[in-house]
This record gives C-alpha cells, sequence and structure tokens, in this order.
C-alpha cells in the first residue's frame, strides 16, 4: 500500500504546481487579448471565454453550455467531463490546437479495430452544430480551468446584436 500512497501524493503535488502555474501565467491560447460584439479572442484571433471579477460569464459560454447539453454531452459526458465512451472534451479544448479541434467535429474520426469501436460523427452538415461550435469550444475550454463551474452558470452578459444576427444569417 505504501508505493501507492506516495504516489498519490506526488500526483497532489504536481496538480498544485500547475494550478499555480495557471493563475500566475495563463497561457495563451486561453488570455483574452480583445473583446468584438460580446465576442473573446486570444492574441491569435482564436475564441476563448472571459469571467468578470463578478462570476458573470460571457454570452458564447452561457450558449455553448445549452448547446453541449443538447449535442454532445450523450457522448462526451455531462459538462465535458468524458464518459467511458468518449473523450473528456474540457481537457480537449485546452490541449488540441482550435483547428483541430473544429476538423474532427466537422469531419468526425473513428478508430475501429480489434480492440476499439470508437466512433465521434460528423457534425459539418449541421446547423445545430456548426453555428454553434466556437460557443461550444469556449465553454469546454472554460471548464478545462474551472473558470466555469460545473452546473448551469449563473450570472451572463446579454446577447450582443451582432450575435443575434450572425445566428439567424447562420440558421437561415
Ligand atoms: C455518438 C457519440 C458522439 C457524439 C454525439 C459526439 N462525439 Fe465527439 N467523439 C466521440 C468519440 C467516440 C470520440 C473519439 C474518437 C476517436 O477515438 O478517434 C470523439 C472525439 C471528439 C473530439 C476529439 C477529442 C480528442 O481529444 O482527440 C472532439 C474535439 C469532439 N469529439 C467533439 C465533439 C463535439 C463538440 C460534439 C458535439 C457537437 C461531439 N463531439 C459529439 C463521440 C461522439
Amino acid at each position: 500500500m505504501k508505493p501507492i500512497a506516495s504516489l498519490l501524493g506526488a500526483s497532489l503535488l504536481a496538480a498544485t504546481a500547475s494550478v499555480a502555474l495557471a493563475q500566475d501565467d495563463t497561457p495563451d491560447n486561453i488570455a483574452v487579448a480583445y473583446e468584438e460584439d460580446g465576442r473573446y479572442f486570444t492574441e491569435d484571433d482564436v475564441p476563448t471565454y472571459n469571467v468578470a471579477e463578478d462570476g458573470t460569464i460571457d454570452w458564447p459560454s452561457y450558449s455553448g453550455f445549452r448547446r453541449y447539453h443538447s449535442e454532445c454531452h450523450v457522448c462526451h459526458g455531462p459538462e465535458g467531463e468524458g464518459s467511458t465512451y468518449a473523450p473528456a472534451l474540457k481537457v480537449s479544448a485546452i490541449d488540441m490546437d482550435y483547428y483541430d479541434f473544429y476538423d474532427v467535429v466537422v469531419n468526425g474520426r473513428q478508430k475501429i479495430d480489434a480492440s476499439h469501436q470508437s466512433v465521434m460523427p460528423a457534425f459539418g452538415d449541421n446547423p445545430n452544430v456548426m453555428c454553434y461550435l466556437n460557443d461550444i469550444y469556449v465553454y469546454l475550454k472554460a471548464r478545462g480551468t474551472d473558470a466555469i463551474p460545473r452546473g448551469r452558470p449563473g450570472k451572463k452578459e446579454k446577447k450582443s446584436d451582432v450575435i443575434r444576427e450572425d445566428e439567424n444569417a447562420c440558421l437561415g
């Protein structure tokens, strides 16, 4: 039993260290560089979330919470936590390049061999996913850093006119 206990201790230490790092030095693929019509972006123009000091979250993250739970959670588990069938997307959204993440959702991906039966469907033709994919992505990034806790988010920004217009145009 002893080795297991000390292993656990070591991984707890490692976890604490990485949390401290995240607070002091938000990774480039998460830190907000600018805001545009209620959407937030990193310095590389990749969508990201924003949580104000009073806990108010950006509209896209709130929208992403809803869309994730209508389109993705059956396989990927509630709140991006993962399941025995599909990976924890709160981790993927941080670790994967934005364009790779996007590509998997548009085109799907499968691993089928003697020991795997793993199918991620292609959603490229599904407006209920594609019109909200950036929202789903930023929500999952916020889950990955725990910036947004589990459960239904509380205070949120208002939906901007531009977001409303873009949504209507996208849904057609
Ligand atoms: C029918 C089940 C199912 C649904 C619904 C589903 N996925 Fe997946 N997804 C999977 C499986 C299984 C994998 C792993 C595929 C593999 O092994 O290559 C996966 C993989 C992924 C990956 C790659 C993750 C990584 O770390 O490599 C992304 C990104 C992803 N899904 C996003 C989504 C999003 C966003 C939604 C909702 C719009 C969604 N998925 C809905 C089953 C699903």
